[in-house]
């Protein structure tokens, strides 16, 4: 497409060009609007409207619903691969052939080993720190044992730094939750595969067998692939922009770990958990909650529901909810959680302020349910997201660091004091 668009300030017309994405979305280029209109410049506090990067990596379509990983449906795929899979089309862009898959497990498991130094470091935390905060920083602290940051102009040394780290995190996550539950740490085992050996490490007791149960490690499979990445949200961004300066993988991973923690993104899986156990305490009162959601002067908000894209059913949503009723039918477990749930997904999407605003369920409404029933503490539920999320935040940081996109810094509108001279404290 040639077409430009035309901006008009103060009288004089600027001509921007026009970009048009895979899938027709459109944006107008204005890497030169400051140098050519002699310092004007857009402002969009959250970037509602503000594309930061072109990627081939994720497509979301809010209004209609549609959640793909590199052309692929997040339906086919939650039906039809396992995690892995997933992880690998991700961060390179293909399906893996059976020997390319193979190596990549492989590799991963050769690099699942965690310097026993690291266990000083969680032992240094109390028992009462929220898991999200200890592995953050373990994360980070996986920095002092591998100092040099990965040089990304080497596909060999890249490769080395992503198994790393998809090594050694699903033991950080099961470290995370046994420290909190006064548990010896688990090494893992090699001769199981990936998620079969983050449920061993998070539940098998010291003094008897660990027998896998085919329900949850197909739950958790399909709970990891549904969270793998969502393009641009509020964590990829911050792992983008940070390793945008040239820091290194594994503490860019830590600040979207963080940014992940927050109630408004990942932490909503917690806080629905906490709303839906409240209303149940309050009696299963959902109306008393949907009235303070819409309360303009109550800060509360119904955790779980509306998005930044979607304004239709999260797809991921729709599949949680499905595979809800069916883990705990498998597990027989009775959740009195679920029914609230869906008592108040049904009174909400009938809910004028609701259906005006567009809010559905998201992917945080259903997910802590099955986690529950599951056996995972809620504490957990977003360290949960974040095991889930760490290939489509490898791959957001690869893209950015082999494109050499240039560093994060966005501008300003200045709206504080003009010069003014300064007074000595005898004259304030
Ligand atoms: C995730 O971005 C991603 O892709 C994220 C994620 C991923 O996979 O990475 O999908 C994961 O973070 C899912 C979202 C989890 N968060 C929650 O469930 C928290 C509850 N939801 C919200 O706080 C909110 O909906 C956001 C943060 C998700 C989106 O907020 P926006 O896009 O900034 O929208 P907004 O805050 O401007 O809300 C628009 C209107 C406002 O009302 P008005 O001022 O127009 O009258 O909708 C209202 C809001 O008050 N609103 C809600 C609401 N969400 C929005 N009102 C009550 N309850 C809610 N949940």
């Amino acid at each position: 497409m040639s077409e430009k668009a035309t901006i008009e300030i103060k009288g004089k017309k600027y001509e921007f060009p026009l970009l048009v994405g895979s899938e027709n979305e459109v944006a107008i280029d204005i890497k030169t609007l400051r140098s050519d209109t002699g310092g004007v410049i857009t402002l969009d506090p959250g970037y509602k409207n503000t594309g930061s990067c072109e990627s081939s990596i994720t497509f979301l379509d809010g209004e209609k619903g549609i959640l793909r990983y590199r052309g692929y449906s997040i339906e086919e795929l939650a039906e039809k691969a396992d995690f892995l899979e997933v992880a690998y089309l991700l961060i390179f862009g293909e399906l893996p052939t059976q020997e390319q898959l193979d190596k990549f497990e492989a590799d991963i498991k050769e690099n699942s080993l965690v310097d026993d130094d690291i266990r000083k470091i969680i032992d240094a935390f109390p028992k009462s720190a929220h898991p999200m905060g200890v592995l953050s920083s373990l994360t980070a602290a996986l920095t002092a044992f591998y100092p040099r940051s990965v040089d990304v102009t080497s596909e060999e040394a890249m490769y080395k730094s992503i198994v790393r780290i998809m090594g050694k995190f699903p033991v950080l996550v099961a470290w995370c939750m046994r420290k909190k539950q006064g548990l010896p740490l688990d090494y893992g085992d090699d001769n199981l595969g990936y998620v079969e050996n983050v449920l061993k490490m998070m539940f098998k007791n010291p003094n008897r067998d660990y027998e896998q149960n085919p329900v949850l490690i197909d739950a958790l499979d399909k709970l990891l692939i549904l969270h793998a990445d969502h393009e641009q949200n509020c964590s990829a961004s911050t792992v983008r922009i940070t390793g945008s300066s040239h820091a290194g993988l594994f503490v860019s991973l830590a600040s979207g770990i963080s940014a992940l923690w927050g109630p408004l993104h990942g932490g909503a899986n917690q806080a629905v958990l906490e709303m839906l156990e409240a209303i149940k305490e309050d009696g299963g009162d959902t109306k008393k909650y949907m009235a303070k959601a819409k309360d303009k002067n109550d800060p509360f908000r119904l955790m779980g529901f509306g998005h930044r894209v979607y304004k239709n059913f999260d797809p991921r949503a729709r599949i949680i909810k499905k595979a809800a009723d069916e883990v705990l039918g498998d597990l027989g477990v009775e959740d009195p959680i679920l029914d609230i749930a869906k008592g108040l997904e049904k009174e909400a999407l009938q809910d004028q302020y609701f259906v005006d605003r567009k809010l559905y369920p998201n992917v945080d409404f259903y997910s802590g349910i099955i986690y529950r029933a599951m056996g995972i503490p809620v504490e957990m539920f977003t360290v949960m997201f974040a095991l889930g999320r760490l290939p489509g935040w490898i791959a957001q940081w690869r893209e950015m660091r082999m494109r050499k996109e240039p560093i994060g810094r966005p501008r300003q509108l200045y709206t504080g004091a003009t010069y003014r001279e300064f007074k000595t404290i005898d004259k304030r």
